[in-house]
Order: C-alpha cells, then structure tokens, then sequence
C-alpha cells in the first residue's frame, strides 16, 4: 500500500490499522491537540542512530562527523548529538553561539566553514578555540591571519578547494564545479599553503571539500576526495604535512515512497571516501546534514478547507511556505499523508498554504487519500532546511517545535507570539 512504503525508513508510522500516524510511541493527533498546529515534530531517537551509522561506518578511521548545523539548529538537537561525540559545521557566528549555548565544551570540535566570514565572527570563533576554520579565499586567509596576530591566538585552517566535480542535484544546491562561488581553485591551493608556511598565527591543519546537498550517488564523493588526496600528497611533499581531510557533507535522502537502506548508503559512502582517501594517516571529518535530521521530522498541519476551482480541488492547510519553503525554492517533493486515513479513493489535488503567492504550495497534482477540514496531515521528510528555512512573512508566527525520545515527547522551542514578532520594531 502507498501508505506504508511513504513511511518506511521514517519514524513515523501507524501502530495499527486504523491508528493515527504516530512518530514512536508518541501520536500526532495528541501532540496536536497539546502544542497546536502547525507543528515540526522529530524523532530524537532516528537522529542519534542515523549519526551512529556514520560513526560505526568510520570505525576504522580516526574521525569525527560534524553535523552542519544549518540543517537544523534547534538548541535542543544540537546538544542531543554533542552528548554522542558529534562535532559541529557552523557557517556563521550565530550558529556558534548555538553550540556554545547548547553545548560549550563542545567548542573544539567544530570547524568554520562558508565564504563570507566577518572580523568578529572569526574572533568569537579564535576565542571559543574552534578546530578549524575552513578558509574559502586568500583574502579571507588574510584576515584570519590578521585577526590571530591580533588576538595572539594560532588559527588552524583548512584551505576549502573546489574540485571542479560535478554532482547531480538541484543547481540551487550544487557547489562543486569552478563557477561556483565556492571554495578555492584546487590548482591554486598548493601555492596559497606554501605561502603561509611560515605565519606564527597559522597553522596548516587540513583541507576540505564540499560539492553539494542531496547528493543520491558515492561516485562524485569519490572523485572530489580523490583530487583532495592528490594535493595532501604533493603538500606532504613539500613538507607540509596535514592533519585533517573535511570531505563536507551532502549525502542525500530519498523524498519519495520507496524503499531507502539508509545504513547501505552510509557504508556505501564511507567506503568511497575511505578508498580515495588513499594512505592519508591524518583524521577524517565529515559535516551531514540532512542526513542525519531530514528524515526524522514532519511538519504537522490541520487542513483548513477543501476547494474547487475550475477542475482543480486545492486542499488549503495552516502551514504554508513560511514554515517550509523547499516545496517553493527547490521544486523538491514531500511525501504528504493524512494523520488518520479515512476510507475512500485517492483524489488528485494540490495541498497548498494561506501564504498571498501562487508559489505557496507544498504539492501540485498529487494523489492524496481523502481530507476534510479539521483532518491533519504530516509533511514528511522536513527535519533538515524545514523550519531552518522558515520566516515571518504574511506576519506569520513560526511553528512549535516537539523532540520525541520513545514515549516521552517535549516542547523544544514553543510557539512564536505577535509579541515576539514586533518586539525589535520602533514606531
Ligand atoms: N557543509 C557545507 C560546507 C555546506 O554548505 C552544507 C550545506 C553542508 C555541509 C550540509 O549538507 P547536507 O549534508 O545537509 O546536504 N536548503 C537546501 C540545502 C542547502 C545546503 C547548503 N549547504 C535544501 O533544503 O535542500
């Protein structure tokens, strides 16, 4: 049946014919009831395996996964992988201050990435005595130098190269190729280490690469670490010998019904990466994402009404773009389900927000089992760049947020009020 296919390798699942759509123990139709709708809700307990599958697939690697915390930096995840060994990929000072305020002796395992870092940020950064900083330009080496003269404290870097791979994935979210803004041309890496070599306030500590998101197959990871391994060995050569490899994140999901052996993909993956890594002694940092928290949450949304227009039948539910865009953005699919299947034929309809955009849309055309307003239905998948995404546009408060760890289920971020929204506002 559609239905069960939806839902394997998810959390989320009915515990018998007729039961609502219950992620673990825990059921939405109450979770509704108790915290409203619209509501992201995520398996703590599918997190801390899929991280578990990364780390059991490195074994025997010295490394470290570095959860990006872009994905989702709920206060309340980030400490739930910190208390299992996760490090962090921050790419701004405020995800910094996340870390540091979910879990501060977690500092030293985070790296710094992205291509636009501030003087204070790359402070705040040299002083929590981050990893490593992913530099993404000369001139930003230059700063980073700068600012660690300044606060005389040595940075560890890691040139980010590009490698000129291509990945297949959404443009949006493909970084790998030399017209990207991304990273340094891997021909010029070798240079711009050499030319530091002798800096008292840096040291050479790694490289990184990262080619994009949403990345289905192993072979591009392959192909970018190789070109990677090349120029650690011509480094070694030269005497500059690195510590850490950051082959980045990027590893994708499946957003359809079909089946997905997400421990076959971790190791399928780790395995490319450990065979172009080649002879590299040093250790191996990996930055997932989505991988980890995409498929451990939903997006929890009461149908408001059922409309026709023209041959058109529009389900119009309390969620909108504001609350998750990737529908809007990407084109990218969602598995949508009703929380309590009622009997009847699939219909074909498009299930879209109250947002004033005709963009405002989570499916078009899609078959879904029958809904009448009042009914919930979960948009799956939406753990990873859900509620990360989300805005106030249409003046509209941010959903809550609910962790659940086998039977217990707790608010980890409660629903935003008008007073939040116009607090910063001066009349
Ligand atoms: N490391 C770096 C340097 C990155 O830029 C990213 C994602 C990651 C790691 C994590 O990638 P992941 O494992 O999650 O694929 N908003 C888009 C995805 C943007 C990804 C940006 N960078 C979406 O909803 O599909």
């Amino acid at each position: 049946m559609i239905l069960s296919s939806a839902i394997s390798s998810r959390p989320f699942h009915h515990p018998e014919p007729g039961a609502p759509l219950h992620c673990a123990k825990v059921s939405l139709e109450v979770l509704a009831r108790r915290f409203g709708t619209p509501l992201y809700v995520y398996s703590a307990d599918q997190i801390v395996e899929r991280l578990s599958l990364f780390q059991h697939a490195l074994e025997g690697w010295e490394h470290l996964v570095c959860y990006a915390v872009k994905a989702n930096s709920a206060l309340a995840i980030l400490k739930l992988l910190a208390d299992r060994g996760a490090g962090f990929d921050i790419v701004s000072g405020g995800e910094l201050e996340r870390v540091l305020a979910a879990a501060p002796e977690a500092a030293d395992r985070v790296v710094f990435s992205g291509v636009g870092k501030t003087a204070a940020e790359i402070d705040l950064a040299l002083k929590a005595g981050i990893l490593e900083f992913n530099v993404e330009s000369e001139a930003e080496l230059h700063l980073l130098a700068a600012r660690a003269a300044k606060l005389k404290k040595k940075a560890r870097f890691a040139l980010r190269v590009n490698p000129d791979v291509f990945a297949e994935t959404h443009p949006y979210i493909s970084t790998g190729l030399r017209e990207h803004k991304f990273g340094i041309e891997i021909r010029q890496a070798l240079r711009m280490y050499k030319s530091v070599a002798g800096n008292r306030w840096l040291l050479a500590h790694g490289v990184s690469v990262h080619i994009g998101s949403q990345i289905r197959s192993a072979a591009p990871f392959g192909a970018a670490i190789e070109r990677v391994s090349k120029l650690v060995g011509q480094l070694e050569r030269e005497g500059i010998v690195l510590k850490t490899v950051d082959a980045g994140g990027g590893l994708g999901i499946d957003y359809h019904g079909g089946s997905f052996d997400a421990p076959a993909k971790v190791a399928e993956y780790a395995a490319t990466i450990e065979l172009a890594l080649g002879g590299f002694q040093g250790r191996l940092l990996l930055e997932p994402g989505r991988f980890l928290v995409a498929q451990a949450g939903a997006l929890v949304a009461r149908v408001l009404q059922v409309k026709r227009n023209g041959n058109k039948t529009f389900v119009i539910t309390d969620a909108a773009m504001n609350d998750l865009i990737r529908p809007a953005l990407y084109q990218a699919h969602h598995e949508i389900v009703p929380v309590r299947p009622r009997a009847g034929k699939a219909r074909t309809v498009d299930v879209v927000g109250p947002v004033c955009e005709t963009g405002d849309f989570f499916a078009r055309d899609r078959k879904l089992r029958p809904v009448e307003p009042g009914d919930l239905v979960a948009l799956l998948d939406a753990g990873a760049y859900g509620m990360a995404q989300s805005s106030n546009y249409n003046t509209r408060m941010r959903p809550a947020e609910v962790l659940v760890e086998g039977a217990r289920a707790r608010l980890i971020r409660r629903r935003e009020t008008i007073a939040d929204l116009l607090a910063p506002e001066i009349l």
